[in-house]
């Protein structure tokens, strides 16, 4: 019934969507579409209403109006767990993790979602059981296979270093099987070495897996290096939008960039 006739290969679409706290419009008239295998930066100064964008995208908040459609799909009504079964994931500006859970269960958990057997089938370890455990283990350990996290895996998330967990909470994210990932500042906090390694890291991802990507990222110089499109939010609306060299000339970025330093 929700579904609407809209060009096949768009995979997440935020049309008109807004979003006022106590008086302040987050984000106003937000319009977004992500195309199959797109990689595209959002970007903007502290506040300009980012996170907000991810949350109203990912069904955490809902939005006072507008839409959000997941492959055709209207998906503003639904919970943010049943919009990741419809193949939008997320990692968070803080890293979310099970502290005290190895790094291997921490991605079974997030294959979990998907698993067929029943409650009562895993309490009596029937048959069923250990066969989808088997592939289960098969899945989460190939994808750490793809972090470079294999040597750690029996360690608890919280014993990595942070590199590491932020390339954790991502892996977390693919074992869900998406078609768009969201990924709020994944190099916050890393080094240089470190945030030039998890780039290079996301590109491969995103070949592997054949996924989008929609990036929050501060630092500009990597954006435009990893971003074939990139969008810029100032207080709440987007100010600009283009391939990375358009938006390194743009005089309104320019100013909403310089603007905050001056504060
Ligand atoms: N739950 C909330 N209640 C009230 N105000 C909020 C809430 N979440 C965000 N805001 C406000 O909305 C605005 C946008 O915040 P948001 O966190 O989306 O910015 P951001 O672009 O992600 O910033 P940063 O780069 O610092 O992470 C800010 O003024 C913030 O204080
Ligand atoms: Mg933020």
């Amino acid at each position: 019934m929700n579904k609407v006739i809209i060009d096949e290969d768009i995979v997440l679409k935020g049309e008109h969507l807004s979003i006022v706290f106590g008086g302040l419009k987050a984000v106003e008239d937000f319009n977004i579409e992500i195309k199959k295998g797109e990689l595209v930066g959002l970007i903007g100064p502290n506040g300009a209403g980012k996170t907000t964008a991810f949350n109203l995208l990912t069904g955490v908040y809902k939005p006072t109006s507008g839409n959000i459609y997941l492959n055709g799909t209207n998906v503003s009504r639904l919970s943010p767990h049943k919009r990741v079964a419809k193949g939008i994931a997320r990692t968070f500006q803080n890293i979310r993790l099970f502290k005290k859970l190895s790094v291997l269960d921490n991605v079974k958990i997030a294959c979990n979602s998907n698993m067929k057997y029943s409650p009562l089938t895993a309490i009596f370890r029937l048959p069923n059981f250990w066969k989808e455990e088997k592939e289960l283990d098969r899945k989460a350990k190939d994808i750490l296979a793809v972090f470079g996290l294999n040597e750690v895996e029996e360690e608890y998330a919280v014993n990595l270093p942070y590199g590491k967990q932020r390339k954790l909470e991502i892996a977390r994210a693919i074992a869900t099987d998406p078609k768009i990932i969201l990924l709020d500042e994944p190099a916050a906090g890393m080094n240089p070495t470190e945030t030039e390694e998890l780039m290079e890291t996301i590109k491969i991802v995103k070949e592997k897996y054949d996924v989008s990507i929609l990036l929050i990222e501060h630092d500009m110089k990597l954006v435009m290096g990893i971003c074939e499109r990139i969008i810029v939010l100032n207080y709440g609306k987007i100010i600009a939008s283009g391939i990375p060299e358009e938006i390194q000339s743009n005089k309104t970025v320019i100013t909403a960039y310089l603007g905050e330093e001056v504060e």
